[in-house]
This record gives structure tokens, C-alpha cells and sequence, in this order.
């Protein structure tokens, strides 16, 4: 027994609830379950809460409206236009009003709420410790959570239930010929300078893509983005995280006969050409045909000196990877339930962005602060014996109206999360 403990670290005090992530959805856990004196701990690999946003917009301004100033001095509906804070259970909320005046504000911002955010609260979060992987218990009580410290040494938690809060941490690999001449939306380069004179393409019309392009369209000789799909506007789909109007300017010189450009192809192909230039071959199109044409105006404009990919983020599945949790959803993240749990192994949930993709606000902190509050309820619900909470309305008709009226108009989870979370009347 000695020898196995010296061997695969020692054991933790087991908690019910383990959240792995110090990021907004496993803070946001983590404080309403404290509110509720549950027992928890948050295991986090980096030495700071939020971690994404240090490396996130890569270009530094985050999409999320920081609206400080709202006709009203309700709070609830105040919440309505703040994207950015996270709830709070029990104790004065902090407001990321307070950390930012812009209204697009810089990611150092976001940083600093969410590092306070955890100190302010009190929660219990272990930095440095990176889960490597998750089994099930031998006596088949909830699970062993192996994880690595920064230092070196090696601890097993023993946990009843699982939250992951890993959000999406990796860029989705390259699966086009050609992938290999690009450059990681993760990783290109910060510097104007870099981009003097250069042909830029960019592959991938998101927000990344363009926020990319919006960078150093200043810099370059042209700018060309190139995507599946026609470009979706955020203003147009009412889906947040469509291109948003704070990341297109480059519209603007394109719509104007400058030298950048958008198109659709159904498959993207890239291949070097002789002089080392890439460029953008495609069956469909007779002129693209022929790369190393001499020609200044025409098959030429498809090369480039650079080609950036901006094809998303997708989750990590190495953690729960012993549970065979490999089922995925929308390419990317894992398939849940309605409940938020895996639905290859039971006991393992997901916070943060998912169960919503394209339908609501779950990808962004304004709306996913709502599910993992409606995930913490489910918990005590399922795990804890507990109701979900209900206030009741004595008479029933005038009751009812004032308090139906009263959440219409100032209720924040329904309205981020519309057509996802809603109240239930029960009449009796
Ligand atoms: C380019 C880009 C820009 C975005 N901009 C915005 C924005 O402006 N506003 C907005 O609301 N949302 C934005 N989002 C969405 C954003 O990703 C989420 O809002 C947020 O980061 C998700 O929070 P999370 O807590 O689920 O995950 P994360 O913030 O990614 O947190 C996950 C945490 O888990 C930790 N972790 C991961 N693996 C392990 C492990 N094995 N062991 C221990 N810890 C681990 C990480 O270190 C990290 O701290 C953006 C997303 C992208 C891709
Ligand atoms: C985490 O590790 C860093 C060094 O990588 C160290 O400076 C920091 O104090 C550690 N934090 C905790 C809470 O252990
Ligand atoms: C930016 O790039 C230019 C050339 O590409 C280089 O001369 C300059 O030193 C770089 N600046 C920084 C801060 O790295
Ligand atoms: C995962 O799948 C493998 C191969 O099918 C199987 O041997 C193993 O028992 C499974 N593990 C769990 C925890 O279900």
C-alpha cells in the first residue's frame, strides 16, 4: 500500500463536487456552490483564474458588451446588458463595470474580474494542477481524478461528480491540403510590421478570421478571406458569435473596390508554387487553375505570402478520454444530455459553452453563467436530494400576473438564454 501511495501520489480529502478549470463557467460553479455550502474544489492547471483570456482575443478586445450605465436601477435587468460579470450567490456581486470603461473591453480586463472574482469570493481553487485523467472509483462510488502539480508532484482526488469547465482550448487542426503553409490564428504574429507589403489570405470567416484581417489590412498589399459559407452577421442572425460589427471593417474596404476580398469555396486547396508564393487552388474555378501563370491581374491575385488559419476551437478530450467520453457534437464539443452530463459516462458534466451552439448565448459568459447556475441547481437536485427552487404565488391570478409580468421584464437568464432556459408555472 505504501509503495502504491509513493508511487501514484498521495490522496486528497475527497470532495462530492470536483470542477475542472478555473475559467468564467467553472467560477461560476464554484461560487454558487459555495453559496450553497456544498462540498467543492476547482482544479486548475495554470497559476491564475481565466487563463483563456491571457492569450484571448488574440488581438486583445474581447466581443462582449461592457454596457456600465442602463435606464434602470434594477439589477436584475441590469444583468440583461452586462456580458461580462458573473453571478453572485449570497454576498454583494462584483461588476465588471468597474474594470473596464470601454465598451468592447481589452482582455487584460477579463484577466483581472476573474482573478479578483475568485479571491473577492473566497472560493476554493487549486492552481497548478493539471488533471491528466479521470476513472471510476474500484468501489464504484464517483471517481479518481489523477493530477499533476506544477512542481513536479502527483495527487489523486477523489471526487462523486464531475464538472468539466475545460471550455474549447484548441485550435482546430488543419484538415485541407495544404494546412501545413499556414500559420494558427494562436499563433500568428502581433507585430504590424510583419504584415508590410505582404499578401495576406486568411482562411475562415469568423470573428477570428476578420479580427485578424481588421489587425493589419493597414499593412497589406491585399487581403482575402475565404470560408464555406457566406459571411453571417451577428446583427443579421442574432447569434452572438457570428461576425460582429466591432470585427468588420474590412467589409468596408472590400464593399469599396479596395484591394481585399471574401469568397466561398467549398473546399479549400493550397499549394507553393514555384517562386514559393501559396496559393488557392480550386476545381470549380477554371482560373485558379493555373498557379504559376505569368499573368499580374489574374490567376496571381489567388497567391499569397501568407495564409493564416481561423477555423475554430475545439475541446480537449484527453482528460476523460479512460471514461470513453468520445462522443461530439457540432465537431466540437462533447455530447450531453439536457441535463449537461456526458452521455458516455454517467457522472461526468460539462459547463460552459456547448448544449446551445448556434440556438443562444451559451458560447459567451453572459450566457453561460445561466446554465451553470441551472447545472448547480440540477446537482443539488440529483446528487443532494435537494427541490429546485420555487417561490409560491398565493393568489393565483393577480399573483401570478405580477410575478409573470415582473419576469418578462426584468428576468436576465431567459432573455440571454432565450429558447433555452425558461420558468415553470405549476398550477395547481
Ligand atoms: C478567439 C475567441 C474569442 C472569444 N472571445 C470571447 C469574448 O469576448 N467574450 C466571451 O464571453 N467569450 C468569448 N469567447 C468564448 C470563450 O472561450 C468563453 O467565454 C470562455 O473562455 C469559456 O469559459 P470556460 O470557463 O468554459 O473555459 P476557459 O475560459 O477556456 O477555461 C477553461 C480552464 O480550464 C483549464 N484547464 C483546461 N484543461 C485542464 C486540465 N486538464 N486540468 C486542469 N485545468 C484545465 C484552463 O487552464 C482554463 O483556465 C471567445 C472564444 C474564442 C475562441
Ligand atoms: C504556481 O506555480 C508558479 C510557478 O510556476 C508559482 O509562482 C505560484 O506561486 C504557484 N501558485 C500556487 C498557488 O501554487
Ligand atoms: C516587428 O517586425 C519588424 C519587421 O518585420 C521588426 O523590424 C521589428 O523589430 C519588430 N518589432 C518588434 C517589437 O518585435
Ligand atoms: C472503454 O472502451 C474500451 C474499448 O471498447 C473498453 O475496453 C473499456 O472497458 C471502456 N472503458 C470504460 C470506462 O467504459
Amino acid at each position: 500500500f505504501l509503495v502504491c501511495l509513493l508511487t501514484t501520489g498521495t490522496a486528497d480529502a475527497g470532495y462530492q463536487y470536483c470542477i475542472v478549470g478555473a475559467g468564467p463557467a467553472g467560477l461560476q460553479l464554484a461560487q454558487l456552490m459555495k453559496a450553497a455550502s456544498s462540498s467543492y474544489a476547482v482544479l486548475e492547471r495554470s497559476p491564475i483564474a481565466g487563463s483563456f483570456f491571457q492569450s484571448y482575443p488574440r488581438h486583445g478586445k474581447l466581443i462582449s458588451i461592457n454596457k456600465r450605465w442602463v435606464d434602470s436601477r434594477n439589477t436584475e435587468y441590469a444583468m440583461r446588458h452586462d456580458w461580462n460579470s458573473l453571478l453572485t450567490e449570497g454576498s454583494e456581486p462584483l461588476l465588471f463595470r468597474s474594470y473596464s470603461q470601454e465598451l468592447f473591453p481589452p482582455k487584460e480586463a477579463m484577466v483581472a474580474y476573474l482573478n479578483d472574482y475568485w479571491r473577492v469570493n473566497n472560493l476554493n481553487v487549486h492552481f497548478n494542477t493539471t488533471v491528466i485523467d479521470v476513472t471510476r472509483s474500484t468501489d464504484g462510488n464517483g471517481f479518481r481524478v489523477s493530477t499533476r502539480h506544477a512542481s513536479g508532484s502527483k495527487k489523486i482526488y477523489k471526487c462523486e461528480v464531475i464538472v468539466m469547465a475545460t471550455g474549447l482550448p484548441n485550435l482546430r487542426p488543419g484538415e485541407f491540403p495544404g494546412h501545413e503553409y499556414t500559420v494558427g490564428y494562436d499563433s500568428v504574429s502581433l507585430n504590424r510590421s510583419d504584415f508590410d507589403g505582404k499578401r495576406l489570405l486568411i482562411i475562415g470567416k469568423g470573428n477570428s478570421g476578420f479580427e485578424t484581417a481588421q489587425h493589419v489590412y493597414g499593412q497589406t498589399r491585399l487581403t482575402h478571406l475565404v470560408g464555406r459559407q457566406p459571411v453571417r452577421f451577428a446583427w443579421s442572425t442574432h447569434y452572438v458569435g457570428d461576425l460582429r460589427a466591432v470585427n468588420n471593417e474590412l467589409l468596408d474596404t472590400y464593399q469599396l473596390k479596395s484591394l481585399d476580398g471574401l469568397f466561398e469555396f467549398d473546399s479549400v486547396n493550397i499549394i507553393k508554387n514555384a517562386r514559393g508564393e501559396l496559393c488557392l487552388v480550386n476545381d470549380d474555378e477554371e482560373k485558379l487553375k493555373s498557379p504559376d501563370s505569368t499573368w499580374d491581374t489574374d490567376s496571381r491575385q489567388y497567391c499569397y505570402d501568407l495564409a493564416v488559419r481561423a477555423t475554430g476551437f475545439v475541446w480537449d478530450s484527453r482528460p476523460t478520454a479512460k471514461l470513453n467520453v468520445t462522443s461530439v457534437f457540432r465537431g466540437k464539443y462533447p455530447r450531453v444530455g439536457n441535463n449537461f452530463e456526458s452521455v458516455d459516462a454517467p457522472g461526468i458534466y460539462f459547463a460552459g459553452p456547448g448544449l446551445d451552439f448556434r440556438q443562444s448565448a451559451g458560447g459567451f459568459v453572459h450566457g453561460f453563467r445561466y446554465t451553470a447556475r441551472a447545472l448547480q441547481r440540477l446537482l443539488r437536485v440529483k446528487h443532494q436530494g435537494e427541490r429546485w427552487p420555487a417561490a409560491l404565488v398565493d393568489r393565483p391570478l393577480v399573483g401570478l400576473l405580477d410575478a409573470l409580468v415582473r419576469r418578462i421584464n426584468e428576468g436576465s437568464g431567459t432573455y440571454q438564454m432565450l429558447s433555452f432556459l425558461g420558468d415553470i408555472v405549476l398550477l395547481n
